[in-house]
């Protein structure tokens, strides 16, 4: 069942209740985070919640998804850049407990293995945010990854490359490659969380919705999973039968003081 919600606020409002939700249960959470535009508005109103309930992410720890390769953490269209800017200025970041992939590691086979340890060795992750990309990559798992890859070094395929251009400046390349976690540290996560929005997203979502579990899909590995939500806008679900759509309306808007 997919959860559809009217637009991309109400989204960001659901995911961002999520996530506090979790922190508050759980002050020590691991999280696993992910970039792109689908989760500005997310992190921005999951910050409005750590303002207006004094939130206490002192004990938080992350693990992001991916990191470009060749992009050093200063470089602003890096996904360090990116997470400094939407959530770790105001979050604050430790490296301790806050990881990003290092795209400009010397040993990227050494630092791989040590990213997927890591994870491990912090307990797994409690809470995994993911986009999704138009041919169904999660993190940087371009279709054709195995289910069984940990962090690993990738070729982009040339439609993330174009899709992801966006972010770059005119005439400035997007990296060919990245590093990013595999799906089975994906899987590993205790609880899964997919936001779709935007008509871009559709025949991506009826693809998966079409598709048996296939690594040409690579996102279709999370119907695997034993807890995964699958959260939509109304425009990312244009293309799914209506039966197989939760509207999320009234029930979740929360009480906004007038
Ligand atoms: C980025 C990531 C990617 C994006 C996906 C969607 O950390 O994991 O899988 O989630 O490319 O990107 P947007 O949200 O820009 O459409």
């Amino acid at each position: 069942m997919y959860l559809v919600f009217p637009d991309v606020a109400t989204i960001a409002d659901f995911v961002a209740d999520a996530l506090a939700s979790q922190v508050r249960a759980r002050p020590e959470s691991v999280l696993g985070l992910a970039t792109g535009g689908t989760m500005e508005p997310v992190y921005a109103r999951f910050l409005e919640r750590v303002r207006q309930t004094r939130l206490d992410v002192s004990r938080l720890r992350s693990f992001n998804l991916d990191e470009y390769i060749g992009l050093t953490p200063d470089h602003p269209q890096s996904y360090a850049a990116y997470m400094k800017q939407h959530l770790f200025d105001v979050l604050g970041f430790d490296p301790l407990r806050h990881h990003l992939p290092d795209g400009c590691a010397p040993d990227e086979d050494g630092y791989c293995r040590h990213y997927s340890s890591a994870i491990y060795q912090a307990g797994g992750i409690d809470l995994q945010l993911l986009g999704v990309g138009r041919n169904g990559h999660i993190g940087f798992n371009e279709p054709g990854t195995a289910f069984d890859s940990t962090t690993h070094v990738v070729s982009l395929d040339e439609r993330t490359r174009i899709d992801n251009s966006r972010f770059f400046a005119e005439g400035e390349l997007v990296p060919g490659r990245a590093i990013t976690m595999g799906l089975r540290d994906i899987m590993s996560a205790r609880e899964i969380l997919l936001v779709a929005t935007g008509a871009a997203k559709a025949p991506t979502l009826a693809a998966f919705h079409r598709s048996g579990v296939t690594p040409e899909l690579p996102f279709s590995v999370l119907k695997q999973h034993p807890r995964v939500r699958i959260v939509l806008d109304a425009e990312a679900a244009r293309l799914l039968p209506a039966q197989a759509c939760q509207p999320m309306v009234q029930a979740v808007l929360p009480a906004r003081s007038a």
